[in-house]
């Protein structure tokens, strides 16, 4: 009897176990790759607060109601170094255990940014008694020999000050969310880089860059030549594509080889922080990049240094503050790197920057920077476009990665975009001047959710339909009604037969983004 009482006691335990959900992963999903957070895909309608907005609890406080109704799910929020370990080895853990407990209380997800050794290139987030010690923790160095406020890349010092402390912090992660699963992703340290100088010129980075490129990174070029950057290419290709020898010998003298060295040091740094992070708490880890002239951040042209070296980086990520949104997500989303966009600038355009990246780019998410800047934000394009996305997100996760999901983003420069979403070519144009107010961009996110029906928002678009299957070659609108999902369950407001379908020329979408709405489409074919 004991016995049996022991065994059903352990099957229970067991079954318990096997049922509590997995830590958040990253999981291939088609050509997609997907956020899972108890063990079900997970969309991050983010925003990034301020710098200090959680550097105090008390005024991080009245900050979430704002975000709840903007429709925001995900906050991404500063972890401080220097406020976390104030005395070496001493940790507190205060703020952070604050925000995630404000998170919990209005039910958000959080994403927690790591600013160590580097925050925007430099080293102002280190703890003082780092900062002190110039002597113990050494900095990057310009030819005269003086010290940069930037921490050095080559220095196992530095680097095991930062891991301790960051194993740390992933150590009481574990503690305090490893159940509940409130922080969902890290990012390791936040912009690094640096400038003017393309590399550090202190001695022994000297003697690192005469030394041979590191056979790791040489055999994963050799490997992956053809779908190499093209810049990295062409510097490899034109010095002789060397399949050996110091940095200048194997991609040529110039400012180029600086860059790529001193990507590889900061690679294999932040590579030994996350790999050792991971080891107390494997969450999902991404390193931000600025996209401007710094050296050694991810930047597109030496993602590949990267993915050589720091394979505890999950994601690499661009913040976008330039126009070209459309150019850098395609960039960001490769086969070996899944597109999130951890800061964008916070304008008017980012509700439509959302849809495109998580339609058109299989984007595991969104967010702006300073959401916190703005008082009326729940009346900002963005909260209307993450509400809509919120009720279309069961749609956009089981169709990510296949080709019955896109996304289109239009200016007056790229007034016209061609996209194949199911089984059909649609055109979508930006809706000109003379025939709508406000007529600067345009954007949607277009589902196909059957052989003929689709689910499509946006604003400010015309879309037509060309058949790409078999059978009669024209097409026309069925019904086309618009509403929104309640509850998952659709809810038709309206059903559109005439101006507002163009007599049945176009799907029509108004160019305010007050307006934006849901329309469930149904085409017919005809002869
Ligand atoms: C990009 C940085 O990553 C942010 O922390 C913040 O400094 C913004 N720039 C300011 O625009």
């Amino acid at each position: 009897m004991k016995y049996i009482l022991i065994l059903t006691l352990f099957v229970l335990v067991r079954s318990v176990r096997a049922q509590s959900p997995a830590l958040p992963y990253l999981k291939k999903h088609g050509d997609a790759t997907q956020l899972i957070v108890d063990g079900k895909p997970y969309l991050v309608l983010g925003g990034e607060l301020r710098n200090s907005s959680n550097s105090n609890l008390t005024n991080l406080r009245p900050i979430w109601p704002r975000l709840v109704k903007a429709n925001i799910n995900t906050v991404l929020a500063t972890v401080s170094w220097e406020q976390m370990e104030p005395q070496e080895g001493v940790f507190d853990f205060t703020l952070i255990d604050g925000l995630i407990d404000q998170a919990r209380e209005n039910k958000m997800k959080v994403i927690l940014l790591w600013f160590g050794s580097w925050k925007n290139t430099v080293s102002t987030y280190v703890p003082g008694w780092v900062k002190d010690d110039f002597k113990r923790f050494p900095r990057i160095q310009n030819a005269d020999g003086s010290g940069q406020e930037r921490l050095s890349t080559i220095s196992e010092t530095n680097k095991n000050a930062d891991k301790l402390a960051f194993k740390a912090l992933m150590r009481h992660l574990r503690k305090i969310d490893g159940t509940a699963h409130t922080v969902i992703m890290v990012q390791v340290e936040n912009e690094v880089g640096m400038y003017p100088n393309r590399r550090d010129l202190s001695a022994d980075a000297n003697a690192l860059f005469d030394k041979p490129v590191p056979g790791e990174l040489m055999n994963y070029l050799v490997k992956n030549m053809d779908a190499l950057s093209p810049v990295l290419k062409r510097a490899w290709t034109e010095a002789g594509s060397k399949k050996s020898g110091n940095w200048e010998e194997v991609f040529g003298k110039g400012r180029l080889t600086e860059d790529f060295f001193q990507s590889w040091t900061f690679a294999t740094y932040i590579n030994g922080i996350a790999e050792a992070g991971k080891k107390e708490y494997p969450l999902p880890l991404f390193v931000n990049t600025a996209l401007n002239e710094v050296s050694g951040g991810p930047q597109d042209k030496v993602m590949d240094i990267w993915k050589a070296v720091a394979p505890s980086i999950d994601l690499l990520t661009p913040d976008v503050y330039y126009p070209q949104f459309a150019e850098y997500a395609a960039r960001y989303h490769r086969s070996d790197n899944a597109l999130f966009i951890p800061e964008a600038r916070f304008d008017s355009s980012v509700g439509g920057k959302a849809m495109y990246a998580i339609g058109q780019h299989d984007a595991i998410g969104f967010s702006p920077f300073a959401i916190d800047g703005n008082d009326s934000i729940h009346a900002h394009p963005l909260a209307k476009s993450y509400k809509i996305l919120s009720q279309l997100s069961p749609y956009i996760l089981e169709n990510q990665g296949s080709k019955n999901i896109g996304g289109i983003l239009l200016d007056t420069i790229n007034p016209t975009q061609e996209l194949q979403v199911g089984n059909y070519m649609i055109t979508a144009t930006i809706v000109k001047k003379k025939q709508r107010l406000s007529p600067q961009s345009a954007y949607g996110i277009v589902l196909a959710t059957g052989e003929n029906s689709f689910i499509i928002s946006g604003c400010n678009l015309f879309l037509t339909f060309k058949p790409l299957t078999p059978g009669p070659a024209q097409a026309g609108f069925k019904n086309v009604s618009e509403g929104s999902f309640v509850n998952g369950m659709w809810r038709e407001t309206r059903r559109l037969n005439g101006d507002e379908i163009d007599d049945g020329r176009h799907l029509l979408f108004p160019g305010d983004d007050r307006e934006l709405s849901i329309q469930n489409v149904e085409i017919y074919r005809y002869e």
